[in-house]
């Protein structure tokens, strides 16, 4: 997928934003040398970068990567895939924020993460949880169905477990976990009722593929009005994001 990376950083820093409460799980110390998985930008890095700690940022978009490296030109930034990146020497710390529901494989990025993690090297992450917006791409699926595209298996890009089905990978690899929650954010959509289209075409094009602009607006208009019961507060709409987060200890 390519990403605006402007965009991004325009409408959608609550991603980092939010970040910065699962930093504090990871309690950085000064020179410890940490892997940020998925850097996007590179917000979260420059932080522990400012915290003392040797970083390194890792992302599987050219975009973001540019536009970490044009930020922050005094931390390493670097284009990995999170299955296959491979350092010479390893991290004390692996963090991850909002990156690991785009991976599928989650038994590749662990292993992979495993493997570039010292002896008592710790993963700390937060991603989308079992029952991630599940509004929106149950209103999603509906409506595309209803237009008569129903081949969404392969379009959906996203892995949401539950906190056992992840703790049970973790450990599987030989980690042992920590700390593992999975709770309810729901998140403040920029730009009220047209947020959905903007959520939807920033996070999620795939679903649309192909499908010509004037039914494209129809369908993401439908969309947005299956939504409004469950997204609509007070003028204020609401997605309904569930985070998952855990510590595990390489053993
Ligand atoms: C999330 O942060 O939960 C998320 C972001 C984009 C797409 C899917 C999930």
């Amino acid at each position: 997928m390519k990403w605006n990376a402007e965009l991004y950083d325009d409408k959608h820093s609550f991603v980092s934003q939010y970040g910065e409460s699962v930093l504090e799980l990871l309690a950085v110390k000064a020179g410890e040398r940490i892997l940020d998985l998925g850097c996007g930008t590179g917000d979260l890095a420059n932080q522990m970068s400012e915290l003392g700690a040797d970083v390194v940022g890792i992302d599987a978009s050219p975009e973001m990567i540019a536009t970490a490296r044009q930020k922050y030109p005094y931390i390493k930034f670097e284009i990995a895939n999170a299955v296959d990146f491979d350092f010479d020497e390893p991290f004390d710390a692996v963090f991850s924020n909002a990156t690991l529901h785009w991976i599928k494989d989650a038994d590749a990025v662990i292993k992979n993460v495993y493997n570039n993690l010292k002896p008592n090297g710790c993963f700390v992450g937060e991603f989308g949880g079992k029952g991630n917006m599940q509004h929106m791409i149950a209103a999603t699926k509906t409506i595309l169905g209803k237009y008569g595209y129903n081949k969404l298996e392969q379009a959906d890009p996203w892995y949401f477990p539950s906190t056992a089905e992840y703790a049970t990978k973790l450990e599987a690899q030989g980690f042992r976990v920590t700390y593992t929650t999975h709770f309810d954010r729901p998140t403040l959509l920029q730009d009220g009722r047209q947020g959905v289209a903007k959520w939807l075409y920033m996070f999620g094009p795939s679903f649309f593929e192909g499908i010509p602009d004037v039914e494209l607006k129809q369908i993401l208009n439908e969309i947005t009005d299956l939504l409004e019961s469950d997204y609509e507060d007070n003028g204020q709409w609401y997605a309904d994001y569930k985070r998952l987060r855990f510590i595990a200890i390489k053993e």
